[in-house]
This record gives structure tokens, sequence and C-alpha cells, in this order.
């Protein structure tokens, strides 16, 4: 039986590139024969993180809470797709992570970043430190997606977005088949 994988959309702005990544993403798993759906924090809107301690000493008693717990516990495997914002992980990203703790122990993760600088590359050091904080284990290879000028047109839609992700396409196999083990 095909595993339960999720990947989990980082940013929540309008206009994100993020979007059509995580669309490709998830069709290039379903060819590949993985079941892999979306977990979209623009969709999921979980309020600000606003709890009176740490999830690591109590989880959050909220509805949103319980149901964002749901969807990570019951995940065999997470993709966390992140953009880099200033050297960073998006701050929408922060707060689901912060959210909880017991749901991310010893659950299989992997990285996708992309960005201008070096697709991410300072967003997944950073995610890295984060992830092994709450305890889970990243698996596959690390992925990161350049941006440069020819990757967009004038409106900044991709130009051909088999073009610049078809490069991550074995990687991301990789990652999909260690998240599945
Ligand atoms: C607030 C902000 C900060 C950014 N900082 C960086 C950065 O540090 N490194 C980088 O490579 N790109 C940076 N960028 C450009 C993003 O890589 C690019 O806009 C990307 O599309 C953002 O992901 P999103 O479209 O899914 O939000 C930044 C963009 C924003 C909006």
């Amino acid at each position: 039986m095909s595993k339960n994988l999720k990947l989990i959309i980082g940013s929540t702005r309008q206009n994100r590139n993020a979007k059509p990544v995580a669309d490709w993403l998830v069709k290039t798993a379903s060819e590949a024969g993985y079941d892999l759906s979306l977990l979209d924090l623009k969709e999921i809107n979980l309020p600000k993180f606003d709890a009176g301690v740490s999830p690591m000493y109590a989880p959050v008693d909220t509805p949103e809470a319980k149901a964002w717990a749901a969807e990570i516990a019951e995940a065999d495997g997470l993709v966390f797709l992140t953009a880099e914002y200033n050297r960073s992980i998006p701050g929408s990203l922060k707060d689901a992570i912060d959210y909880l703790y017991a749901e991310w122990n010893d659950k299989k993760v992997s990285i996708v970043s992309y960005g201008w600088i070096d697709g991410g590359g300072s967003a997944t050091k950073h995610l890295t430190e984060i992830l092994n904080w709450v305890k889970t284990k990243i698996v596959g290879p690390e992925i990161a997606i350049p941006f440069t000028e020819a990757t967009f047109d004038e409106q900044f839609q991709f130009k051909d977005i088999d073009a610049a992700l078809g490069g991550i396409k074995d990687d991301f196999i990789a990652q999909l088949e260690a998240l599945s083990q």
C-alpha cells in the first residue's frame, strides 16, 4: 500500500511562487506512483500562535491546533516546501511548526527550498536546525531550486516550469522513496 505523504506549503503571501512549485511536485510524485497531498498553510489559515506554554509541555487546546495536529499525526512522511525570506524560512511556516511538538517527534521529513540567492539554502539551513530540535528525522537529498532572470516572464509567472524544475526530479523521487521506507 502506498504511504500517506503530505507536502507543507510554507509561504502564504499573495502571488506566491510556492503554489505552482507545489503543484508541479504533486504531479511529479503522482507520475512516479506516490500518493502526495497538499497541506497549504494559506488554506489552513492557522491563527497566529499565542499559546500560554510551549507545546513541548502541553498541546495547544484549540480546534484549529487539534485539526493541524491530526493532519501531521496521520502522515507517514512530510515534504517541507520552503521559500527563503531574509535568509530564513517564512514566518507562516515557523508559526505552523511552533504550534506542535509531539506530532513532529520521529516524523520522517524532507526539505525542498527555492530562491534567488542559492536556491533558498539559508532557509534550509535554518529549517534543518528547527526540524532537528523538534526531533523529526530528515531523510533524502536536500533540494534547492535556484531562481534566475530566465525563470520568469514579465508578469513574474514561470516561463517554463518543467524546464525550471526538471533538474530536481530524480532527487525529489529519492526524497519520496526515503519518506516511504
Ligand atoms: C520578504 C521577502 C524576503 C526575501 N528574502 C529572500 C532571501 O533572503 N533570499 C532569497 O533567495 N530570496 C528572497 N526573497 C525572494 C524570494 O525567494 C521569492 O520572492 C520567492 O518567490 C518567495 O517565495 P513565495 O513566492 O512562495 O512567497 C524574498 C522575498 C520576500 C517576499
